[in-house]
């Protein structure tokens, strides 16, 4: 626990009301006479960042992209800075590197620009006036935590702090029409609270993610005033900077063994995102007598329930049989959906029989092998299509009120038996 002053209040209550009541309309008006344009986008040049944007920048939001320090945001930045500065001037604004330190890194990303601006400093007030002075088409912030406020107490970073920079910063967005993109750095679980609880002031929210010891980099939506957050962006990190990945899908197979057995994907979701995983299955003959179950990231307690499902139910003989489960990647699943692909792969570790690359499983099972209706399926299977999954298997209930996009066969199953038949052949 960190003890932290609050800043002058009177100050800092009008801040935010600006911010939210800012170049908009003051009198409720009825709905119907409320006149609005569609509102237009600016294409970044960068596939990825456009579909997680909705299809481009709407002028005048403002944008945070947070994720774990050294993933690549100051570079995802620089870059997409290069792209915008061919069509308006762009002012970006870092707290964290000197003016030549950005020009090193702007060297080996190949971005040069006579529009680009790079201005080391955190002082608000300073950045306001140079705002102002420069009327840039857009800002980067880099990043929400170094930046301060000298009239107020609080540490640079602290809760209060980031708050008031970012209404700050909503406040120029929205008056003055520019787009500013907002840095802020967060570690897995949100333990720097920070960002978090900014994301409901901004429009957009997208986190950027990846294992640093991978080269693969996800750009994920998780809010967005002005389109879908169902998205994702896949790069890769090289040497010369970040790379779009236009086939993601193999990325989330790569490391899979092609005719593997006791393997099996599922879309998962992960609070409102749907994330792919493998989950694996060794199954072998108890040398002991007694069969142990293990299970890393999986609730072992479901996984036995499944067994004992997939051996009343399935025919499956797997009371003489140990079995280790892991939810590969180091993720930690715990919602019923995943039931189906857990018995898939436990089945196709068992028999020794693989699955299809390109298949997936989702759907929850009930104790007389029956394959129950999840949440969201129809996020689930716009996920695997994305990935370029080919088929998959969904609870026969959750087929209705909807239509699978194309390019990818969805079919329901309405039983274990049934799914295993189909999975394993
Ligand atoms: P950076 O954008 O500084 O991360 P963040 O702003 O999120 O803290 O990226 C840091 C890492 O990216 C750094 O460890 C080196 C790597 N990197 C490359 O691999 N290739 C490159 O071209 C650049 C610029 C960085
Ligand atoms: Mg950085």
């Amino acid at each position: 626990m960190v003890e932290e002053t609050v800043a002058p209040t009177v100050k800092a209550s009008t801040t935010t009301l600006r911010a939210t009541a800012g170049g908009r309309s003051v009198k409720p008006e009825p709905l119907d006479k409320v006149s609005f344009q569609s509102e237009p986008r600016f294409k970044t040049g960068m596939e990825e960042l456009n579909r997680v944007l909705g299809g481009g920048v709407v002028p005048g939001s403002l944008i945070l992209i947070g994720g774990d320090p050294g993933i690549g945001k100051s570079t995802l930045m620089l870059q997409v800075s290069g792209q915008l500065s061919k069509t308006g001037k762009i002012l970006y604004v870092s707290g964290e590197e000197s003016a030549s330190q950005i020009k090193m890194r702007a060297e080996r990303l190949d971005v040069d620009s006579s529009q680009l601006y790079v201005f080391p400093e955190t002082d608000m007030n300073v950045i306001k006036a140079t705002i102002n002075d420069m009327k840039p088409d857009a800002v980067i912030i880099d990043s929400v935590q170094t930046m301060q406020i000298p009239e107020l107490q609080s540490a640079t970073g602290s809760v209060a702090k980031i708050r008031e920079v970012t209404a700050d910063l909503m406040n120029i967005a929205k008056g003055q029409g520019i787009t500013i993109f907002v840095v802020g750095h967060v570690t897995k679980g949100g333990a720097i609270a920070g960002p978090k609880i900014l994301e409901h002031m901004v429009d957009t929210v997208l986190y950027f993610e990846g294992d640093l010891h991978h080269s693969y980099r996800i750009l994920r939506t998780v809010k967005n005033r002005f389109g879908s957050t169902n998205e994702l962006g896949v790069f890769e990190m090289l040497t010369d900077g970040l790379h779009e990945v236009t086939n993601p899908s193999e990325i989330f197979l790569e490391e899979r063994l092609k005719d593997a057995t006791g393997s099996a994907i599922v879309v998962s979701m992960e609070g409102t995102r749907p994330i792919l995983v493998e989950i694996q299955a060794l199954v072998t003959a108890s040398v002991f007598g007694n069969a142990t179950r293990t299970a890393t990231g999986l609730d072992r307690n479901r996984v036995s329930l499944i067994m004992a499902v997939l051996e009343k139910r399935a025919g499956l003989l797997l009371q003489n049989q140990d079995a280790y489960l892991k939810a590969a990647g180091g993720v930690k699943l715990d919602e019923p959906a995943i039931d189906l692909a857990t018995a898939v792969s436990i089945a196709s570790s068992y028999k020794n029989r693989g699955t299809s690359p390109t298949e997936c499983y989702v759907g929850e099972l009930g104790l007389t092998g029956e394959i129950r209706r999840v949440t969201r399926i129809e996020q689930r299977v716009s996920e695997a299509h994305k990935l370029g999954f080919k088929r998959v298997l969904v609870p026969a209930n959750n087929l209705q009120g909807w239509t699978p996009p194309t390019g990818i066969e969805v079919v329901g199953v309405a039983t274990l038996s049934q799914a295993l038949k189909l999975a394993l052949g």
